[in-house]
């Protein structure tokens, strides 16, 4: 994978301190857990119903509930996909698995294309999600009401006979294409099941219930996911200006995982679904205003796409706030313009090392990380409750400053798209980073962090 280091640092990021930035991406089981046996229980609850209401005309309506939350399960895949709404990683593993069987999407191949989603946010040309490139293809943007062009047999076929084209392999790194292709070919199977089971039983009910059901029921979650980027700007780095706030009342909130609040879930992906809504109330005033309702995005959109057609350079600019504060979650340390200490010595192995200044003791607090710049090269260093860590600052997988994200337990999480690394080895414990992190030696002496480093000059920058 290329660095995109550049590019991620280019994306614009709302002013919010890191010590507030980190208590939003806090993980939580519990919430997980009662969010996913919640809407498992609507679900459940409305295909009951349903399977009360066959032979009569309550069936159309019923199922169409059915349908509708069905088709929701692939916000519980979404949200999986970038590891948040869970702390334990096996629950939100497993449940990425289920969802992403349910939704009809293999969940390794459909991960990595997210992951380049979040990248390249309506690049046109590198983001695999766009809807439709301006002008609007209208009866795509239609078909998808039915369900028509969501679920993408054909990657799946594919990667199951063991043919990985020149698209997967842009995106999936050749590590992972075993474990795609039997999980093809397993899904493969899964669905031939459902299939058979409906010869045995005699009964089209297992498909009605699972992937007849993405169809019937494609109808409001299109109408939803329609809202996130559709007639705004393309090829800008500002998710502010190719991404929409909306408010929603709060059954559908709760049905759509919050996603809602997009513009949030673009800019800190790190974030989980329940934090949202308050990271919406602590930076709104740093975006565009939120449309009041869905009406009101579509009474926008609509002679937007119209319009797109005769003119399609023609785009909606949502209006920002001025003037755009700076970022404090990348701001460069106040006590910057303090002398280094900068000194060589010898190691135990005669290794001559270069010692230079990080921070000071108290500015690095355990469970935490620092990043640190010197000679372009960027470092992160590590306070954990049983000492410090340094490994070099850039994740292994696109490039983003990893002090940008979040230490949990003895890991750091990437702030781009949660891959993750043990911080005492370097050595990556989930994709999508794959290649270990280098190893630096660090220490504490006279009130100060120092690394060692080779090279000089040194600039420092605390995130
Ligand atoms: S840049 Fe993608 S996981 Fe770090």
């Amino acid at each position: 994978m290329p660095d995109y280091g550049d590019v991620l640092e280019k994306w614009h990021k709302s002013g919010i301190p890191r010590s507030e930035l980190t208590q939003f991406m806090r993980r939580s089981d519990a919430k997980g857990i009662l969010q996913t046996l919640s809407f498992l229980a609507v679900l459940g609850g409305l295909g009951y119903l349903a399977f009360r209401t066959i032979g009569t005309w309550w069936a159309i309506p019923a199922f169409f509930a059915y349908g509708t939350v069905y088709c929701f399960l692939n916000h519980v895949m979404h949200e999986t996909h970038h590891r948040t709404p869970f702390k334990s990683v096996w629950i939100n593993e497993a449940v990425h698995w289920i969802s992403g069987f349910a939704h009809g999407a293999e969940p390794i191949f459909d991960r990595w294309g997210h992951t380049q989603h979040h990248t390249f946010t309506y690049i046109i040309g590198k983001d695999p999600e766009v809807v439709t490139p301006r002008p609007a293809n209208i009866p795509r943007i239609l078909g998808q009401f039915f369900g028509i062009g969501i679920i993408k047999p054909l990657p799946i076929i594919r990667h199951a006979l063991g043919i990985i084209d020149g698209y997967t392999r842009e995106l999936v790194p050749e590590s992972d294409w075993k474990k795609m292709i039997w999980s093809s070919r397993f899904w493969l199977l899964g669905y031939a099941l459902i299939v058979a089971s409906c010869f045995y039983f005699n009964t089209v009910l297992p498909l009605v219930y699972t992937l007849f059901a993405r169809f019937y029921g494609a109808f409001i979650p299109t109408l939803l996911n329609d809202t996130q980027h559709i007639g705004l700007a393309q090829d800008v780095y500002d998710h502010r200006l190719c991404t929409r706030d909306v408010y929603l009342n709060p059954v559908i909130s709760f049905i759509y995982w919050n996603m809602q609040y997009h513009i949030e879930h673009h800019m800190f992906p790190g974030v989980p679904f329940h934090a949202l809504k308050k990271l919406h109330s602590r930076i709104k005033d740093q975006l565009p205003p939120a449309y009041g309702n869905v009406w009101a995005v579509y009474k926008e959109m609509i002679p937007t796409l119209l319009k797109q057609q005769k003119d399609p350079d023609y785009f909606v600019t949502p209006k920002l706030p001025e003037p755009a504060p700076v970022s404090l979650t990348s701001r460069v340390d106040a006590a910057d313009g303090r002398a280094r200490k900068e000194f060589t010595e010898r190691d135990d192995e005669g290794n001559l090392l270069t010692w230079v200044t990080v921070c000071p003791s108290d500015g690095l607090k355990a469970p935490d990380v620092v990043s640190f710049l010197h000679k372009e090269k960027y470092y992160a260093v590590y306070r954990l409750p049983d000492g410090l860590y340094a490994t070099s600052g850039k994740c292994t997988h696109a490039g983003a400053i990893l002090a940008k994200g979040i230490v949990i337990g003895g890991e750091i999480e990437c702030p781009a798209h949660q891959g993750r690394f043990d911080i005492r080895s370097g050595i990556s414990t989930r994709s999508p980073a794959c290649d270990r992190l280098e190893l630096y030696r660090v220490k504490e002496e006279a009130g100060e962090i120092l690394l060692a480093i080779p090279g000089q000059p040194l600039s420092h920058l605390r995130l």
